[in-house]
């Protein structure tokens, strides 16, 4: 028997509902292999359980989950609580107690989701960014220095057009040395798998030390992959090159902040942040599977969100724990689905709710071998 221990952390609005289906679909799928035993233990942490306990989560929310083989997330966020609060204090909380230091994003159009981009189809949009999960502009480093102090500089006499206060704010972008050399060595392993061309994502014309450094990181990590064709886009650049050339990509590998960026537009390429899964990887350790969406509070409880970029994402969990037999099941369960495009939620143009979405997938994916 392979016995998998899953915590399960719903989280708040669509995340909800979402993470709901994923779990269906799982556990649809271990009914078809007679040796695997997933078992999903539920954590109703977020931002209602802030609301009632003042913390995201408990204290020894990491120790608990220390116990777990992978952690599945369905989205964090609510107006009652700041957005600094609740992801600082859980998304990124998990990322960086776990070392996730990967954060894997596959855009890849499917067959039956429309794309935004005319002329492109599923030989086109087919990539996957490796984004740097731990540091760079998301460490919290930085400081706001004489917040609130009356401004004495000779502009004083333009206090109330132009400052309040002599106020200075810093955020600091962290590069270690390790950080970026572990991550971009991960994308040239993925590129070496894939397609062999990998693409570093970079900003080293404006940004002088950190993206200087991340380049000559990537040159000298090059060498080790004669096999794997390389070039450097400058982010600005590369989102033109998103929409009107994305058969050109392969791998992208960029810092946690142009890694951010570039998914969403990623996702809107994909067919919208309905279809956007992601993973936190930890390789070594304890990986965290999420739809990249938001919790989308908006739209909390009325069951017409997407489950796919979830479903999706709890299929890149069973891939990572190394079920890859499986993973393909549940693969072809929502390519199925979406081909046929028959059930089809509000986002892809259709009415079918959130739960009869699930419900394909699971049909589709028993009828499959
Ligand atoms: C994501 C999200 C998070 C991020 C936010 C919610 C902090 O946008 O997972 O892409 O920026 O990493
Ligand atoms: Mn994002």
């Amino acid at each position: 028997m392979r016995n998998y221990r899953i915590a399960v952390i719903p989280g708040d609005g669509v995340g909800i509902e979402v993470a709901a289906e994923a779990v269906k679909v799982l556990e649809a799928a271990q009914s078809k292999v007679a040796e695997l035993n997933l078992q999903f233990d539920n954590f109703p942490w977020g931002s209602e359980y802030y609301l009632s306990h003042g913390e995201m989560m408990p204290d020894d929310a990491l120790e608990i989950l220390s116990t777990y083989d992978s952690i599945y997330l369905g989205a964090i966020g609510d107006p009652s609580v700041p957005d600094h609060i609740t992801l600082r204090e859980m998304l990124l909380k998990i990322r960086v107690g776990f070392d996730q230091y990967i954060n894997l994003r596959p855009i890849k159009l499917l067959e039956g989701v429309s794309t935004l981009l005319k002329d492109k189809t599923e030989k086109d949009i087919d990539l996957v960014v490796v984004r740097e999960n731990t540091e760079g502009f998301y460490t919290g480093t930085g400081g706001r220095y004489k917040k609130g102090d009356p401004t004495f500089s000779k502009y004083a006499e333009l206090r109330d057009t132009f400052a309040s206060s002599d106020e200075v704010v810093v955020q600091e972008g962290v590069f270690s040395q390790i950080g970026v050399k572990r991550v971009i060595r991960y994308a040239f392993e993925l590129a070496r798998k894939r397609g062999k061309h990998l693409t570093c994502c970079t900003k080293s014309n404006a940004m002088n030390y950190a993206m200087v450094y991340w380049d000559e990181v990537f040159r000298e990590i090059a060498k080790d992959y004669p096999d794997v064709t390389t070039d450097f886009a400058m982010v600005d650049a590369l989102t033109m090159w998103f929409v009107k050339n994305p058969e050109f990509f392969d791998v992208v590998v960029a810092d946690n902040l142009f890694g951010d960026i570039i998914t969403d537009l990623g996702a809107a390429i994909q067919g919208g942040m309905g279809l956007a899964p992601g993973g936190n990887i930890s390789p070594d350790g304890i990986s965290m599977f999420e739809p990249i969406h938001g919790s989308a509070p908006k739209y909390k409880g009325k069951s017409v969100a997407n489950p796919i970029a979830s479903i999706w994402a709890a299929q890149m969990m069973l891939e990572q724990l190394g079920e890859i037999e499986i993973a393909k099941l549940v693969m072809d369960g929502i390519k199925t689905v979406l081909k046929e495009g028959k059930i089809k939620t509000r986002d892809m143009g259709g009415n079918s709710s959130t739960v009869e979405m699930g419900n394909a997938v699971v049909e589709a994916m028993l009828k499959l071998k």
